[in-house]
């Protein structure tokens, strides 16, 4: 199956106070990957997968007096950016794609919950970061101090994330072979809501 990919190209040409807006909207999505990965490693009933699962768990939550968790530096890149995020309110679209993206991984089918988290999350996340740190590198200059969680996430480090879920998936796949025949359904199904989470940004912002 090819890579998907998301069509966020007007990304490319946002203004200064529509990247505040697009920022700030996603600190919900960042706040959310660590209760996300904590639902679909507590309904995991195979350990291959909770394994596989883990890394990126410690990646996302930090470790306590090592290192910060990525929502942390999330926060901290708006502080730097002067962005107050403690008086912001969601709009309903980002509060019904968190929930969305929630159902599913509550739920109790791991298989469907990895197609979503690996090929349909982790695995085309740059689509919107590349453009995100792009912007923000244009309006804010490319200090230190905004250079943490963009880096970060471009880096090969994501993709070491989307192969462990790949693997997860092969496992399950080796276990039950009628599994397969769901993936690219699962995978549209967590494409489309983030997606759709896109273009109602895009209406938001840019009206
Ligand atoms: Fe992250």
């Amino acid at each position: 199956m090819k890579k998907p990919m998301l069509d966020v190209r007007w990304l490319a040409n946002v203004e200064r106070s529509q990247l505040d807006r697009v920022l700030l909207e996603y600190e919900l999505i960042s706040r959310s990957f660590v209760p996300w990965l904590l639902h679909v490693m507590a309904n995991a009933k195979d350990e291959a997968v909770r394994q596989l699962v883990m890394p990126n768990l410690l990646e996302e939550n930090g470790e306590f007096g090592k290192n910060n968790s990525h929502h942390a530096l999330y926060l901290k890149m708006l502080d730097s950016l002067g962005l107050k995020y403690g008086t912001f309110r969601h709009a309903n679209f980002t509060i019904d794609a968190e929930e969305a993206f929630r159902t599913i991984f509550r739920g109790e089918d791991t298989y469907r919950s990895l197609c979503v988290l690996g090929p349909a999350i982790e695995a085309i996340s740059s689509d919107f970061l590349g453009p995100m740190y792009d912007r923000v590198k244009q309006y804010y200059g490319d200090a230190p101090r905004h250079m943490i969680y963009f880096p970060l996430h471009l880096c090969e480090m994501e993709d070491e994330h989307a192969k462990c879920i790949e693997q997860a998936l092969s496992i399950l796949e080796a276990k039950n072979p009628r599994l397969a025949k769901n993936r690219s359904k699962f995978v549209k199904e967590g494409i489309k809501i983030f997606q759709e989470f896109w273009n109602n940004m895009r209406i938001e912002v840019k009206g």
